[in-house]
């Protein structure tokens, strides 16, 4: 890639398919999660590999609680199996950690380790990791919008923006969607507004470094005009 291009500074992925991928392999869905989070670390690596500085994963949406009770605890074990792996060499590489969503219906161990995480990132700046776990747009928009409202603020597109950022994660430029479905499901509602949203029939677990590359190269094709001429 040339070196003038303008990266996307936060690129949101829907990780979409595991359960289709497992299905092709003649395999139980929660064989497609595994292979989902093991995935998810060869992604988060060409990310920052490439300068962008704000990944967010859509690991688990405030609607994925409507699954049955095994595959919604298989995805939940993985998380914590992903920290557990993953927590020292996020510090290494000095990425901060930010899990968003709604984690009151998680279990004490599962919110402890996140808080830890979270707590041992937090002075990192320039590379952030975002999960969103039990995360719904529409809650988040609405808990933001109370939030205002308790502290006496005036809800005015710039102070719910800023109440929406205040965990430092900026707007979206550019959402990833494998699968081939073509919808939003929930995702960052307000900070997608002007993102670029590009589609792939890829089954997550299938989604290669090749997919990525394809995907930067048409964003920065893209003339994001922002309503301007
Ligand atoms: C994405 O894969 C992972 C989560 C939603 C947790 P799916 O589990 O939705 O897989 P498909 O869409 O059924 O193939
Ligand atoms: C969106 O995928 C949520 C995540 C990837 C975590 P879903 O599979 O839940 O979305 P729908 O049901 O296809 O809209
Ligand atoms: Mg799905």
């Amino acid at each position: 890639m040339q070196d003038n291009i303008i990266m996307p500074r936060h690129v949101g992925f829907i990780m979409d398919g595991n359960g289709r991928w497992a299905k092709k392999q003649g395999k139980p869905r929660n064989f497609g999660h595994i292979k989902g989070a093991d995935k998810v670390e060869e992604v988060v690596k060409w990310c920052f590999e490439s300068g962008i500085e704000c990944v967010t994963l859509y690991a688990f949406s405030s609607e994925n609680w409507g699954r049955p009770k095994e595959e919604v605890d298989k995805i939940l074990e993985l998380l914590v199996k992903f920290l557990k792996k993953h927590l020292k060499s996020l510090l290494k590489n000095q990425i901060r950690l930010v899990v968003s969503g709604d984690l009151s219906p998680l279990s004490e161990e599962l919110r402890n380790a996140i808080y830890s995480a979270e707590e041992q990132s937090a002075n990192f700046i320039g590379k952030t990791l975002n999960i969103a776990l039990s995360y719904g747009g529409r809650q988040e928009i609405v808990n933001a919008v109370n939030g205002l409202i308790e502290k006496g603020e005036k809800v005015t597109v710039n102070s719910l923006s800023g109440e929406l950022a205040k965990r430092g994660i900026p707007d979206i430029d550019l959402v990833v969607r494998t699968s081939g479905e073509q919808r939003v499901s929930n995702f960052y509602l307000w900070q997608i507004a002007y993102a670029e949203l590009y589609f792939t029939n890829a089954l997550w677990p299938d989604f290669t470094k090749e997919e990525f590359d394809k995907a930067i190269e048409w964003y920065t094709s893209r003339n994001r005009r922002f309503g301007k001429l």
